[in-house]
């Protein structure tokens, strides 16, 4: 019962953390998009940088951008902010839910590291706090004053966050971990820089004293690196589905590399397309390296055991059975008694040898060739055991 209303409950946080993060994430499309669009005309207040003429929903709308700002407080504000201090909370609420309150499930996995849930907790939060400091320090310091310099530098902090994480976590909790860390630096932005300089702004506005054109700048800088960091966060989020791209224990940090890399080139080439700038489409295919890289690292990382050949001594259901229920039963049955869970996770339940059978082939997926379950391993399957189970299954998953 508890179970069952902590899972709707978690459904219910991760709808909103959804929404909030689709709001968040489209307005950052369109602020960036329209400011790269705007253009310079004579005819304004010289403290108009530029405007953009836009159709939609059945009429016309005509933006101005004031910059530094006006020369008044303008009457109505609107302020974007929410969407992202949304997006942040509710993705954290998510995290604690899913993996802080199941450190053995989901963020440990001890062939990488045996390290107690009552560390791991706090070092996966508190690392989330680190990482926004050391970004924000090479953002104020000498790497910051130029783009290209900070990208480079901004790029190896990532690395290094990526090889720590898969190296202390299990794969999926490491890259449950970079996606957090990304989103908070991206909520903290908002929060620490955007939103306080637009501040200071409206205050001088108030007082009718000239702004400090400083306080747009770096708001302009922080808000284009969350625009860079909006694809590979959504990437590491949808990622956490996808055992193959985090079960790869030697590779998984550089397959991230290589989507972040991607991501960027793509987003680049919409972003030179909005300022009216010729697109490059080399970025396409120099894109598409990057992900074939990670599809390859994927592929080839992934631990192998080996698998008898069909023709060879068959492996008895028996053996697969104890198997089963030994290192996948607690978890994937009708009633599972593994705690936390309400139900067989994915409706994936092993009760009956013909479930068995007829789920093969993702037994193959998940437990062969890759070594996406059992979950952290918490049930110690050897690689004996996973050999076993391959062995059966190529030999045609026979019941006898
Ligand atoms: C600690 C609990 C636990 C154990 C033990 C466990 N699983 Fe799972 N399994 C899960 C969870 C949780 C999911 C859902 C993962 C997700 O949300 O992507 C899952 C998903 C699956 C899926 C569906 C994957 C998909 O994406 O469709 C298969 C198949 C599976 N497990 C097979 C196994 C096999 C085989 C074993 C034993 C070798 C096993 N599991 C052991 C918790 C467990």
């Amino acid at each position: 019962m508890i179970d069952l209303l902590l899972d709707w409950v978690s459904l219910l946080v991760r709808w909103t953390h959804v929404i909030a993060g689709i709001a968040w994430i489209g307005s950052s499309f369109y602020f960036i998009a329209l400011d790269a669009g705007l253009a310079p005309n004579a005819r304004l207040d010289p403290r108009v940088k530029g405007e953009a003429w836009q159709v939609h929903g059945g009429g016309f709308y005509n933006i101005q951008k004031f910059s530094v700002a006006p020369e008044f407080m303008p009457e109505h504000l609107t302020w974007f902010k929410w969407e992202a201090y949304g997006t942040w909370i509710f993705g954290f609420t998510l995290l604690v839910l899913t993996y802080y309150l199941n450190p053995s499930v989901y963020l440990i996995d001890t062939s990488v590291m045996n390290i107690e849930p009552a560390d791991a907790v706090p070092a996966a939060a508190a690392s989330l706090v680190i990482g926004w400091f050391a970004y924000d320090l090479l953002c104020k310091s000498w790497f910051g004053r130029e783009t290209g310099r900070l990208a480079v530098a901004g790029f190896i902090l990532f690395l290094a966050a990526a090889y720590g994480y898969t190296h202390v976590f299990s794969g999926r909790g490491a890259f449950i971990q970079v996606g957090a860390l990304v989103g908070t630096i991206m909520a903290a932005n908002v929060l620490v820089v955007i939103i306080p300089g637009q501040r200071k702004t409206v205050a001088s506005l108030l007082k009718g004293e000239a702004p400090d054109p400083i306080h747009g700048q770096v708001a302009k800088q922080r808000s284009v690196h969350n625009n860079y960091l909006t694809l590979p966060v959504v990437f590491t989020m949808l990622s956490n589905h996808y055992g193959f791209t985090y079960s790869s224990p030697k590779w998984s940090w550089l397959i991230l590399a290589c989507i972040f890399i991607a991501s960027f080139l793509v987003r680049h080439w919409f972003n030179t397309m909005h300022a009216g700038k010729k697109p490059d489409w080399r970025l396409w295919p120099a894109a598409a390296v990057p992900v074939m890289c990670a599809i390859a690292l994927g592929i080839l990382g992934q631990p192998s055991v080996p698998v008898a050949d069909a023709g060879a001594a068959p492996v008895r259901f028996a053996e697969v059975q104890q198997i089963v229920d030994q290192r996948c039963h607690v978890c994937h049955a009708a009633k599972p008694k593994f705690p936390g869970f309400a139900e067989p996770p994915k409706g994936v339940v092993f009760d009956t040898p013909a479930q068995i059978k007829k789920l093969a082939p993702q037994i193959m997926a998940q437990a062969v060739k890759t070594h996406t379950m059992p979950l952290g391993n918490v049930t110690e399957i050897t690689d004996a055991e996973r050999s076993a189970l391959g062995s059966w299954i190529v030999a045609g998953s026979k019941l006898n």
